[in-house]
């Protein structure tokens, strides 16, 4: 009888389990020979060079760097699936160039992206962390109402700018739109979308009061929003990111934030997360920062863990997979 074929997943996810009412990798479990990383602390690069030295098939997180110099030590590795819809963590021409597929998660994940973005917008552009810190700490307490407290900028009438027209910007401009506000959109491809005004990157940044990023971190994105970009904005601005830090130059943003040149920043992703509990952004009162949860409900999670082993098991099985990151891959 032939082996079922051996598997790594990264992650436990009991806890999502939990929510779910239901064992997310029941399926995974039924065909292959699974190895649930057993431990609280996340596999480092060292363990998953051994997990991974005999794996067919690996269920991975974007927080899972799998990179040329790592594959390299993977000679039997068939198919990666990450639960994340980027997949910036993986060399993905090393993967194909070892036939390896790798899976992601694009679509059951754009809805509850988009809410978090708007979400920032309307947090950092109307200053409710600050403002609700002023309440928490006392201060309102030992002061009183004031006609110019907490000041923020509308959105309503306002004109948002959306650099990159993927379905999680395109979530985002049907929100701007019922929400009254002028939409203008950017994407590399010159991507047409109704109800948003396609511009040149400069246009956008000269007339935009509120800026959302949405673009996938590669090697043309990288520092795309640098000091000069930051500099081409109009002056107070509201910059929002829940694509992923290397698309903001960071410490050309800390400058921006310091001269007042932006307004306020809503922050989900960062060059390195967990981003440093001593980093200068933590300092700014006008910067909202999440830990990367643009996709962090129940339902979404869920979808997502269940589209990857769906990929997983495809891949596992030599069929197309649901959603595929390097179709050259697939034989
Ligand atoms: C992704 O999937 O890439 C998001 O950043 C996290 O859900």
């Amino acid at each position: 009888m032939k082996e079922n074929p051996r598997v790594f997943v990264s992650d436990g996810m009991d806890g999502l389990a939990r929510r779910a009412g239901r064992d997310l990798l029941a399926p995974l479990r039924a065909a292959a020979d699974c190895r649930v990383w057993p431990h609280v602390r996340p596999a480092a690069r060292e363990d998953l060079r051994e997990e991974l030295a005999e794996a067919e098939g690996v269920l991975c997180l974007l927080t899972d760097v799998l990179d040329a110099e790592l594959l390299a030590g993977c000679p039997d590795l068939r198919v990666i699936s990450s639960i994340s819809v980027g997949v910036d963590h993986i060399d993905l021409d090393a993967a194909t160039s070892q036939d390896i597929v790798v899976g992601n998660t694009p679509g059951v994940l754009t809805e509850t992206t988009a809410d978090l973005a708007f979400a920032l917008l309307l947090t950092a552009g109307r200053r409710v962390v600050e403002a609700g810190d002023f309440l928490r700490t006392g201060a309102w307490a030992k002061s009183r109402w004031a006609i110019d407290s907490f000041v923020g900028r509308d959105l309503h009438g306002a004109t948002l700018g959306i650099v990159g027209l993927g379905p999680i910007g395109q979530a985002v401009a049907r929100r701007a739109q019922g929400f009254g506000m002028r939409v203008l959109g950017w994407s590399r491809s010159g991507r047409e979308v109704l109800g948003v005004r396609g511009v040149a990157l400069e246009q956008l940044f000269a007339e935009a009061d509120f800026v959302s990023l949405h673009v996938a971190l590669t090697a043309e994105t990288r520092g795309l929003i640098d000091a000069r970009a930051l500099a081409a904005m109009k002056p107070g601005v509201v910059l929002v990111n829940t694509a992923r830090g290397g698309v903001i130059d960071q410490p050309a943003l800390v400058e921006a934030l310091e001269s007042g040149q932006l307004g306020a920043v809503g922050l989900d992703v960062f060059e390195s997360e967990p981003i440093d509990a001593e980093h200068p952004l933590l300092g700014f009162p006008n910067a909202v920062l999440t830990p990367h949860i643009g996709s962090a409900s129940v339902e979404t999670r869920v979808r997502m863990v269940d589209l990857a082993v769906a990929n997983l098991l495809a891949g596992l099985r030599g069929e197309p997979l649901p959603a595929c990151a390097n179709p050259g891959a697939e034989r």
